[in-house]
């Protein structure tokens, strides 16, 4: 089949510097419609230029220009006539290194300052000249280059942005791409469409084009293996990957028995019937279960699940003969969370293992067609490659599945309660047309009976918590404000419908202090 041409479209490229949320950067860039991509700091200049970028910009980083061994740029990247916008760190290195003066701040800024825009120029075209912005930096550039201007000032940082018009050279001490610059993307428009002349024509459909071919070029004719667990980044890679290379995917759908109530039919129905994938699905839920009897602590839980899955992974996988590449959907806030837990030395609250994971031992290589992504971008991908909405909107779900929200030992007769109840109120949720609205949404089986009524009969049973949180990211969390009929409907159905519940409580605690799971 003849390859399909590359749709025309401009590139902006993120030279990085380090700082933690920089691809909060390429993603703000792409929500302009300008496609965009990260390379390091250290690109020779060379290689810059083969990618024919329409803009550059330099990002923030955790680095002093006055450290010892801080990254920097050559100078020949100032002179190439492509418009560059500095950012935090980048902002000072471009102060630094074209002559202007920068130095370490009497105090650091933090957080949400008032701005006061002075010279509006391309930047700040249509702008109010009084905003609020996002700081956090300890060097300020005191005195710009020659031949810049000082566009804007805050209270501490005397040129909190400047310009070179002629050179397209631009720069702004503050973080345009975080939420707390509310116009920020203002900024990068302006940058974008006004500096750098870019058109807004990019959208989820290049990236699909685009990593077809790239897929295609990595793959050549090696082998693909796909995990498939049941949520939206295993399935939009999948999708994905089967696009570009489908004689040559199979996909592995280990079932641990501990999904909700009617997925697994539906990932198997959606690749299996609808996208003709080579799909093996494992029923291993006996195997599970019987590993996790009479445990009740849920770290044990995890680990034992996390380890049944890789070795069952593995005895499959050895069957289909030799295979090159593992398809993972790792997404890019899964890439900052890793590097989060392996540099801060931060307290494990609780392992969050991923099912469909790597297993160490095997020798592949891995292909993970969604990184550069967030969450809702991959909606959007999944949506243009035609996976049903049932998945498309699949609300986060944590791998070791419903053991964790089986508070104490995992039977099949507690299993049947939990699936049924939260069966319940998933079509509840739906009904209301809410599911959209909150993060998660799910039941939970304490380790508890309770005293209830049944006609004359008193009855022993357990009750069932009801969990519904609204939040950005899953750091933090709130409990979601349903409406009283609603709660009413549903605790009347629970108590009903599922044999062995007599009560419902709901779970209004937020995200710190406690966790969305209750295990
Ligand atoms: P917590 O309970 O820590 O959950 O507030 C935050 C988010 O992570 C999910 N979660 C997990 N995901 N394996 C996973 O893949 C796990 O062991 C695990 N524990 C929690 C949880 O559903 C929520 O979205």
């Amino acid at each position: 089949m003849p390859e399909r041409k590359s749709p025309k479209r401009d590139l902006v490229i993120v030279l990085d510097f380090g700082a933690q949320y920089n691809q909060l950067i390429a993603r703000r860039v792409r929500e302009c419609r300008v496609y965009c991509e990260i390379h390091p700091s250290g690109t020779p200049v060379a290689d810059v230029l083969k990618l024919n970028p329409k803009g550059i910009i330099l990002s923030g980083g955790p680095s002093s220009v006055y450290s010892p061994g801080s990254p920097s740029v050559p100078m020949r990247l100032f002179n190439l006539g492509i418009p560059i916008l500095g950012i935090c760190y980048g902002m000072q290195l471009m102060g630094r290194l074209l002559g202007g003066e920068v130095i370490a701040a009497a105090t650091r800024e933090y957080g949400k300052t008032e701005l006061h825009v002075r010279e509006p120029g391309m930047l700040f075209k249509g702008l109010n000249p009084q905003l609020i912005c996002w700081m956090s930096h300890g060097d300020v550039v005191k005195s710009p280059p020659p031949g810049f201007t000082v566009l804007a000032q805050t209270r501490s940082t005397p040129v909190a942005a400047m310009s070179h018009d002629r050179r397209k050279l631009h720069a702004v001490q503050f973080h345009p791409e975080v939420v707390h610059t509310p116009w920020g993307i203002e900024v990068i428009r302006n940058f974008l469409y006004g500096v750098c002349g870019c058109e807004p024509s990019w959208d989820m459909g290049n990236y699909i084009d685009f990593m077809v071919k790239d897929i295609r070029r990595t793959v050549k004719e090696g082998r693909v293996l796909c995990a498939l667990s049941g949520g939206v980044d295993s399935a939009a890679t999948a999708a994905l990957v089967h696009r570009a290379v489908p004689d040559r995917l199979t996909c592995l759908f280990v079932d641990h028995g501990l999904l909700r109530d009617g997925e697994p039919e539906q990932v198997v129905r959606t690749f299996r019937h609808n996208f003709k994938t080579r799909l093996v699905h494992v029923r291993a839920k006996e195997r599970f279960l019987g590993k996790l009897r009479g445990v009740t602590d849920p770290e044990k839980k995890r680990l034992i699940i996390g380890n049944e899955f890789i070795r069952v992974f593995e005895e499959y996988a050895s069957r289909f003969g030799r295979m090159d590449f593992l398809a993972q959907g790792t997404l890019y806030p899964d890439v900052i969370e890793s590097a989060a837990a392996g540099a801060g030395g931060a307290a494990t609250i609780k392992t969050h293992h991923n099912v469909g994971g790597l297993p160490a031992g095997m020798k592949l290589k891995l292909l993970e067609p969604l990184r550069p992504l967030f969450k809702d971008e991959v909606r959007t991908l999944c949506e243009q490659l035609g996976i049903p909405p049932e998945i498309t909107w699949r609300q986060p779900f944590p791998g070791p599945g419903l053991a964790i929200r089986i508070i104490g030992e995992v039977t099949e007769e507690r299993l049947r309660i939990l699936k049924h109840a939260d069966g319940i109120i998933l079509e509840e949720l739906r009904n209301a047309n809410l599911m959209r609205d909150v993060w998660q949404a799910f039941a939970v089986l304490p380790a508890v009976r309770t005293v209830g009524v049944m006609g004359d009969q008193r009855s022993y049973e357990y009750p069932i918590a009801l969990r519904v949180v609204t939040s950005q990211d899953g750091m933090t969390a709130d409990w979601a404000r349903l409406p009283w009929e609603l709660l009413e409907r549903i605790s009347s159905r629970v108590a009903n419908e599922v044999k062995g519940v007599n009560r419902l409580v709901y779970d209004i605690s937020s995200k710190p202090p406690s966790t969305i799971e209750w295990e």
